[in-house]
């Protein structure tokens, strides 16, 4: 019989499909914000990185749009060719001071970051040792590098140790501790200050990925991220991270010595293969980070939604595991369960959690995770809370 090339796409997606592991994708009609359309329908959004609700903030939005009107709609190359803009250096150069580094880079996302520059950082002669919880593109970006993986338990500084002694017994060029900052899928924090310790006890390069932490975390609600709120300044070599979630607008960072920016520039395949962003995303970026500067009250309202939330939530008898952040999992288990959670609370009581269940989280682990957002009201989290109550109830979740 003659062989059907494409028969797996739909045998695959069968599969998924009897297992509840499809992702369908729901279609934002306006803004990214608490109350939006979604597939036509007015719902509470409570799942997006998108912390401190500036993706709408009138002022970035302003910085979008007078920069597309001088700039034009897009950067016509790769950053090295010919896209980069003097805004782009403003960006760089803003956004390094806020992180107190020497210099900054800002790349295509906070994907590409981790693609692009972790194999250029460590290739086969070294070793690698990674949080087992660690995001899928330090993943991908680890297994493209041909370095040995080591994967230590999830912020078991003792098993880290450990795996660093073993490290070293193979005589590597190099040693990289990665980690993210905050765990995407279930808001705990990377015990940096024991991490950067360790490291310097070993020769060891350490990269965090703090995605979720920068907007976020930091002394006086800086936002400044996991670094800032560690005190370790200076201490961690380098910084990936991203403008598309608690900045509210698009791209990746790097943010570490002006060594690193430069290896960057040079290095990173991402970089240099894919193009620049649109002059509107980099002047809306800094538009971002100004915004964040001078208004703390967005992060402040974030932390305070998130400690009333989570309260609450345990309250009423669900595992939240070990949340730290405003990312709230409210863990399930059975990714039917979880699923049918969502799906209840999205037809027939307007909110909008998505499930989140195998590859992202273990299959036993589903979950809804929840998102905190500076743009929720005391009104919109107890409505929220009752109607996740009443389900969870309906479900015997809790
Ligand atoms: C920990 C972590 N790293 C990297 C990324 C990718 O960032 P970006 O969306 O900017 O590509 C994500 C996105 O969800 C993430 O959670």
């Amino acid at each position: 019989m003659k062989r059907d090339p494409v028969a797996f796409l739909k045998s695959d997606m069968t599969e998924l499909r009897g297992n509840n592991l499809e992702w369908v994708i729901r279609y934002l009609e306006g803004g990214s914000k608490p109350h939006c359309i979604v597939n036509g329908k007015e719902v509470l959004m409570l799942n997006t990185n998108n912390y401190l609700g500036l993706a709408t903030h009138p002022k970035i939005i302003q910085a979008a749009i007078d920069a597309t009107k001088k700039y034009g709609a897009g950067a016509g190359a790769v950053p090295v060719i010919a896209g980069s803009f003097d805004l782009t250096r403003e960006f760089q150069e803003k956004f390094a001071k806020y992180k107190e580094v020497e210099a900054s880079l800002l790349c295509q996302t906070g994907f590409a970051v981790n693609s692009g520059l972790i194999p250029m950082l460590v290739g086969k002669p070294d070793i690698v040792v990674s949080d087992e919880l660690n995001h899928g593109s330090i993943i991908d970006g680890v297994r493209l590098s041909g370095a040995k993986r080591v994967i230590y338990k999830h912020r078991d500084i003792s098993d880290l140790e450990q795996q660093l002694k073993e490290a070293e017994k193979g005589g590597p060029r190099r040693i990289c501790i990665i980690t993210d900052g905050v765990f995407s899928m279930d808001g705990d924090m990377a015990p940096l200050d024991k991490i950067v310790n360790v490291a310097e006890e070993f020769g060891a390069m350490i990269f965090v990925d703090d995605c979720h932490g920068e907007g976020v975390l930091g002394k006086d609600f800086s936002g400044k991220g996991i670094v800032a709120h560690f005190n370790l300044q200076g201490r961690v070599h380098v910084e990936g991270g991203s403008m598309s979630k608690g900045f509210g607008v698009f791209g990746g960072t790097v943010a570490g010595s002006k060594d690193l920016i430069e290896f960057c520039t040079n290095k990173s395949r991402t970089y240099l293969l894919s193009t620049a962003h649109p002059p509107g995303v980099v002047a809306a970026n800094i538009a971002s980070i100004e915004v964040v500067e001078s208004e703390p009250q967005h992060v402040k309202a974030v932390w305070e939604h998130t400690n009333y939330f989570k309260k609450e939530v345990q309250n009423m008898g669900y595992d939240t595991g070990r949340s730290e952040t405003p990312i709230i999992p409210l863990i399930i288990g059975d990714p039917g369960k979880a699923q049918e959670l969502a799906r209840i609370l999205f037809e027939e009581e307007n909110i909008y959690g998505t499930p989140i269940v195998f590859p992202m989280v273990a299959r036993e682990l589903s979950r809804i995770r929840v998102q905190m957002n500076a743009l929720l009201t005391k009104d919109d989290l107890n409505a929220a809370l009752s109607s996740i109550e009443k389900v969870g109830k309906k479900l015997d979740i809790i």
